[in-house]
């Protein structure tokens, strides 16, 4: 196989494209754990790998092009009582990143603003960059056509609740605007994450788009959630059933693939392994966060405590490019907050399970 020319982004087109996590996983002969990703420590749902396995029998047909039933089940899953009047306003697609980009594309054009965190998940500004928005800062006082926050947010695991977000709402979107909020992580959140989700705001949604023209667009990346990244899966909840005909007028056919259907339409059955995430993800985080306070008493970790992830400041970065840098040569690579966003002296590392995070504090002995 040809190797690919040397670049300090990995395999990533540093002019063209953002850098993210979960590339080095493959070229690591002593691989062991990514901790590089946001994903589930629980990896893939049994169950539902099963089903998806068992999909490829059908993959000489085309998939769905309603995405039924798995986009049915979604819609169960989010409102299990009000499924059936909600559902219209839910469309599945290629992973979120395909979404976000749709959105981003048929939304009306003019300023662009994030959330207010430090930083945020990177391919909402690369999709409006391409789309020649005017990027405003999210310490601007302004507001903007289209604004998108990520809440909780990835990389630095600030959250708000309902009214908070609804005011940021209110203050940052122009009228006629579009706002996206991206929800990948929210549901960690508890079993009652539904109640705490801008998915259940109805009434908030339908009102701000009658009284202000501001269309909320609810995100999900279900590949963190369900540990499916190379299946692709995402949704978006759109504030009304025209606005999600808009997009599946532009979104090409068969974007979601048999497999990744299959995989949805069991997985939001396994409430086993959705219990076992709420106990668990808290409890390895909060092991690692002490760990890490005993080991490295200078490096600061931030984020909710329900996070799949941790957002290490290591106060320099010289440190956080060792920790980079020894995390990959004993196959347990983490995020540096180097590329992409820009702050050199953090680290992002997912929750694992203890034996796991063995090999990341062997491999950091040296620090
Ligand atoms: C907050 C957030 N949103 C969206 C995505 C895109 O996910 P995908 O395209 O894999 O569904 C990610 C991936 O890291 C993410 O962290």
């Amino acid at each position: 196989m040809p190797t690919p020319a040397p670049s300090s982004n990995g395999p990533w087109d540093a002019k063209l494209q953002q850098f993210h996590g979960g590339q080095d996983w493959a070229h690591l002969d002593n691989f062991i754990e990514d901790f590089s990703v946001t994903t589930n420590a629980f990896g893939m749902p049994e169950s539902a790998k099963q089903a998806s396995v068992s999909s490829i029998e059908h993959s000489h047909h085309y998939p769905p092009a309603d995405q039924e039933p798995a986009k049915s089940s979604l819609a169960q899953f989010l409102w299990p009582t009000s499924w059936q009047q909600d559902g219209d306003r839910l469309i599945l697609g290629n992973g979120a990143s395909e979404l976000i980009d749709l959105v981003i594309r048929m939304a009306p054009r003019g300023t662009w603003k994030p959330g207010p965190f430090r930083t945020q998940y990177k391919e909402y500004e690369r999709s409006a960059r391409n789309n020649d928005y005017m990027m405003l800062d999210s310490e601007s006082p302004e507001k903007a056509n289209v604004v998108c926050l990520v809440n909780p947010c990835n990389p630095t695991g600030d959250y708000m609740e309902l009214p908070e977000l609804q005011q940021w709402i209110l203050d940052n979107a122009l009228p006629g605007g579009h706002v996206l909020i991206d929800e990948s992580m929210q549901p960690w959140h508890s079993s009652e994450f539904r109640n705490h989700s801008l998915t259940s705001a109805r009434d908030f949604v339908e009102r701000i788009y009658q009284d202000h023209g501001i269309s909320v667009f609810v995100m999900h990346s279900w590949t963190k959630l369900w540990c499916c990244t190379g299946l692709r899966l995402g949704s978006v909840v759109c504030p009304t059933a025209d606005h999600m005909r808009a997009i599946k007028k532009l979104q090409v056919p068969w974007s979601v693939n048999t497999v990744a259907l299959a995989f949805l339409d069991a997985v939001v059955a396994d409430k086993i392994y959705l219990n076992k995430t709420w106990q668990m993800t808290g409890a390895w985080r909060k092991q690692t966060v002490d760990r890490i306070k005993q080991r490295f008493p200078a490096w600061q970790c931030h984020g909710r405590e329900f996070l799949s992830w941790i957002w290490v400041d290591t106060k320099s970065e010289e440190v956080a490019q060792k920790a980079v840098d020894l995390a990959k040569a004993n196959g347990v690579p983490v995020r540096s907050g180097r590329p992409g966003y820009n702050l050199p002296t953090y680290i992002r590392l997912a929750v694992r399970e203890p034996a796991k995070v063995d090999h990341l504090f062997k491999a950091w002995e040296t620090i």
